[in-house]
């Protein structure tokens, strides 16, 4: 599919400002400059004009996101059998940094569905549920993953949300929380304990399609950032679904949601390094036409110093990204890497944001600036799919278990 781009969108585009990005890429096969300069573009004259009036009017981007559907960017790991791109996760990683570079919202709409809805349906869906489940979402349906309980987040083994056995159904009781894409998807990838007694053990994966009796929506969350992104519960009483919609074997959810995870982490990565990116440009950008005592300010040593660590911080991240999306499609273990690159570019985007607020001044401060909303924006991304302190002690149960210690 993604071969089909059109090809006047990976030609027209904008002049390409950032020679960095391009320079780096260039090492890389030409199919990841293809889908690099697409995603710019696209983010360039379709995302970027728009993302303030998205983060303002907590308004979902729904033509963007039917667009890049189109483009191939909902689904660029899914085979293409399945109607998906067929690309890998390093082309993810620089697609979504692109997409993300113009708006965080689209971005997380973006890495929910690729990675943690069509990820565990690709993985451990039968050839039916990848019919059913798999194709219509790689065009502008989106679909949703629901782990986090309001009584459980970090420690996503606790979960309590029931599945019972009603013979040639699954009756699904309790309420998921943090549901990003929750509105507007059309199917939840949903965990839920069988025995509460054998603690993760007894956690398995449901697929629910929406709209299902017994499935309500919770109230939209009003969030600090990535505003055009819905978030929302799931709540579940008596939801029944059919028996045939267990996601892989009894007893295996908790594995599904860490694998899934790993794999969403990079995405996140990718997602930060984007927010990061367009925090720097306008830093730059801002610094080199103010001036203050006679020059621009980016001829201050003060402000060099800052622009070299934010741009340091980035990409350092970036080839912590890159290196965890290569190790994943090379088939090697990466649970450590995606860790380290989701910490490192999460806290790199919190950093460059806030340091390009303080290069602007009050004018990082208004929302006449792009920079307030990435702030804000860049906030999450140490949050969601596990903490920085859940990376932490992902990393550090890594090492010492490399240590053999
Ligand atoms: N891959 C495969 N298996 C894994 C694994 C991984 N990455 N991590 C753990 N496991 C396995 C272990 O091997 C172990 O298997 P056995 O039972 O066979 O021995 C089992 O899972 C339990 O492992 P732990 O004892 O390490 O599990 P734990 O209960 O201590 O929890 C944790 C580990 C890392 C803290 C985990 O609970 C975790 O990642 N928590 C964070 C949850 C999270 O990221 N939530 C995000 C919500 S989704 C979201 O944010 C989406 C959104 O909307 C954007």
């Amino acid at each position: 599919m993604f071969s089909l781009i059109p090809k006047a969108i990976c030609s027209l585009g904008q002049a390409v400002q950032n020679v960095r990005c391009i320079a780096s890429l260039s090492a890389l096969p030409e199919t990841y400059q293809m889908m690099y300069k697409t995603c710019r573009d696209f983010a360039e004259n379709e995302l970027k004009p728009n993302a303030a009036v998205y983060d303002r009017e907590h308004k979902y981007p729904g033509d963007a996101i039917k667009k890049m559907g189109e483009l191939g960017l909902m689904s660029i790991f899914t085979p293409e059998n399945l109607g998906g791109t067929g690309l890998d996760y390093l082309a993810y990683a620089i697609a979504l940094e692109e997409i993300s570079r113009g708006c965080a919202s689209a971005g997380v709409i973006m890495s929910v569905n690729n990675s943690l809805y069509l990820g565990p349906l690709i993985n451990w869906g039968t050839d039916k549920q990848k019919q059913a489940y798999i194709t219509p979402f790689c065009t502008g349906d989106v679909g949703c993953f629901a782990l986090s309980e309001p009584g459980n987040g970090s420690d996503a083994g606790a979960a309590s949300t029931t599945a019972k056995d009603g013979g040639d159904k699954w009756i699904l009781n309790g309420t998921k929380c943090w549901i990003t894409n929750g509105y507007e998807s059309k199917a939840s990838v949903v965990f839920a304990t069988t025995d509460k007694s054998l603690k993760h053990k007894g956690i398995s994966a449901f697929i629910v399609p929406k709209p299902t009796k017994g499935l309500e929506l919770g109230k939209k969350e009003d969030k600090l950032g990535i505003r055009g992104s819905s978030t929302c519960s799931l709540i579940f009483e008596d939801c029944e679904i059919p028996k045939e919609n267990i996601l892989g074997e009894p007893g295996m959810g908790f594995k599904i949601a860490m694998m899934t995870l790993d794999g969403g982490r990079i995405g996140i990565a990718a997602q930060a390094l984007g927010i990061a990116q367009a925090s720097l440009d306008v830093a730059v950008e801002y610094a080199s036409k103010r001036t203050a005592f006679g020059k621009p300010i980016s001829k201050l040593q003060t402000i060099q110093n800052k622009l070299a660590n934010m741009a340091m911080q980035l990409e350092s991240a970036r080839l912590l990204t890159w290196r965890a999306a290569w190790l994943k499609d090379n088939k090697q273990g990466y649970t450590k890497e995606a860790a380290m690159a989701k910490l490192a570019a999460s806290e790199a985007a919190t950093f460059v944001s806030h340091q390009c607020i303080q290069i602007l001044g009050g004018m990082g401060y208004v929302s006449d600036m792009p920079a307030e909303r990435h702030y804000r924006d860049a906030r999450i991304t140490e949050i969601y799919e596990g903490t920085s302190e859940i990376q932490r002690l992902v990393i550090a149960n890594q090492i010492i278990k490399e240590y053999g210690v």
